[in-house]
Formats: C-alpha cells, sequence, structure tokens
C-alpha cells in the first residue's frame, strides 16, 4: 500500500493548497460535526445520522478481510463503524484534507483500539497519495459535493480492484432545479442561505452547489468514468427547496 499514513510524518501538503475553503470550514466544524450532521439530517431527511451510516453501510456490504477506502472520512464515524466487518486481517483507510477532521478521527479510533486496523491519510481525494487497483471497496458519505466530481470518479475507477465496488452518499438535485425557475429560486435561497449564516461553512456549501447532480445525471457521470451496473437509491428531502439523498453502489467496467 502506497500510502502517506497520517500516524506517520509524512503528510500531502501539496494537494491541500487548493481547497483552503474546504479546509477552514471543516476546521472551524470539527469538535461539533457529528452533532451538526446529525440536527441537519433529521431536519431536511427525517433522518438520524446514526440511521443514514446504518443504510449506507448496509448498502457496502463490508466482508472479513476486505481492503476498504473511506473518502472525505471526517470524523471517522465509517471507519469506527467497519474496523469489526473488516477483521484483523482487513484494513479500512480513512482519508480527509482536513487536518482537524483527521484529529478528530484519530482521538476516536485511538479510543476504540482501531489506530492500527483504520490507517489515516491526509490528502485530497481529486490526487490521492494510494496505489492503484488496491481497495475492495471505495467509500464516500457526504463528501462528494465540495469535490469536482468527475475527477473524484476518476481517481476512486483508479483506486478501486477490478473485482470491487464504490459506495457513495450524498445531496442530490432534483429536476425542480434545473428548470428556470427553479434555478432562480435556488440562487434566491442560496443568497438568504450565506447572508444569515456568514460562516466559512455557509460559504463551502455555497461553494459545493455546483457539484450537487440529479440522478440522471449521477448514472452519466458514472458511466462516463468507467462504472457498470450502477444502483440508486434517494432518501426524499422533508422540504422541496432542500436536496434529496442518494445512495449509490457501482462496479468498476
Ligand atoms: C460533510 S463531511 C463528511 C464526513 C464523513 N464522511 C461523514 O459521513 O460524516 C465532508 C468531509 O469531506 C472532506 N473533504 C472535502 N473535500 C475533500 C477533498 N477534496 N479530499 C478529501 N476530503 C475532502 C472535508 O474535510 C470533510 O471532512
Amino acid at each position: 500500500m502506497n500510502a502517506q499514513n497520517m500516524h506517520g510524518s509524512a503528510r500531502n501538503t501539496q494537494a491541500l493548497s487548493d481547497s483552503d475553503l474546504v479546509i477552514a470550514a471543516f476546521t472551524e466544524l470539527a469538535a461539533e460535526y457529528e452533532p451538526t450532521v446529525d440536527r441537519e439530517l433529521r431536519m431536511f431527511w427525517g433522518v438520524s445520522y446514526r440511521d443514514f451510516l446504518t443504510r449506507f453501510l448496509t448498502m457496502a456490504a463490508i466482508a472479513p478481510g476486505e481492503s476498504v477506502l473511506d473518502i472525505a472520512t471526517g470524523a471517522a464515524a465509517l471507519p469506527s463503524r467497519t474496523a469489526t466487518a473488516v477483521g484483523p486481517q482487513g484494513r479500512v483507510y480513512g482519508l480527509d484534507i482536513t487536518p482537524a477532521m483527521l484529529t478528530q478521527a484519530a482521538q476516536r479510533l485511538a479510543a476504540e483500539g482501531w489506530t492500527e486496523r483504520a490507517p489515516l491519510v491526509c490528502g485530497s481525494a481529486l490526487a490521492m497519495p494510494l496505489a492503484d487497483a488496491s481497495f475492495d471497496a471505495v467509500l464516500c458519505a457526504l463528501g462528494t459535493h465540495h469535490m469536482d466530481v468527475p475527477t473524484a470518479l476518476a481517481e476512486m475507477r483508479r483506486v478501486v480492484r477490478p473485482t470491487g465496488r464504490i459506495v457513495l452518499a450524498d445531496v442530490c438535485a432534483n429536476n425542480f432545479w434545473r428548470s428556470p425557475a427553479g434555478a432562480v429560486l435556488l440562487h434566491a435561497l442560496l443568497i438568504g442561505y450565506g447572508l444569515s449564516l456568514r460562516s466559512t461553512r455557509a460559504q463551502a456549501e455555497i461553494e459545493a452547489f455546483n457539484n450537487v447532480r440529479t440522478p440522471d445525471e449521477w448514472q452519466r457521470l458514472l458511466i462516463e468514468q468507467g462504472f457498470r451496473n450502477i444502483s440508486l437509491q434517494t432518501i426524499p428531502s422533508r422540504y422541496p427547496w432542500y436536496p434529496s439523498g442518494i445512495l449509490i453502489h457501482a462496479l468498476p467496467a
């Protein structure tokens, strides 16, 4: 495994410089990340963060001995809940671009005794310091909307084994947003959101909006980036102006 391990000394600092806003936003949020995301998922999708992760991991179906990569791992909720499933022969790597999130992740994994089984890597999903074809499962929950999605998918395609799968979950756009009226309404709502919060997190979420795709757009992008057997599930939003959720399972073509 060609990875720069967070528990060691090397860090991929070059890739960090492009994403200052994301890093600032998640540095600001790091200590409060999980209660915040739990509150937001309950408010907008009517599901707890815990139940969302359970649904995601049911789709991922991680097996003993597997090599798993969790992209945009945040505070390592997925590695924490996957370490038992991979067993002593398996590994679950957590990659994130924000050192403050990885500090939360490292503390949690150490407290749970998973430091060796769940190594952390600081780097960008858009240029991962990881070897080709090295993972049975590549996961990414609530992360792709902060990324250039075609580049992130191309990187996932590069590191997943030919027999592996990717499992993603994120916010997704609905078709109304793609209509002229929907686009105007959305623009107004985004300005209101930015003005009301004025935090780096709000700015990062506004910047991320162009990366939010409809299910059809996801399907097309996945095919373009070399995936097949694509299964999509949606989590309906409680409000028409807020993005729904999408869960995606796909195989390398
Ligand atoms: C909303 S959190 C998701 C955390 C976790 N996956 C979860 O399910 O709770 C988004 C994470 O994506 C990370 N992130 C954003 N852009 C990234 C990139 N280009 N490469 C790696 N991580 C990135 C942020 O640092 C943040 O920790």
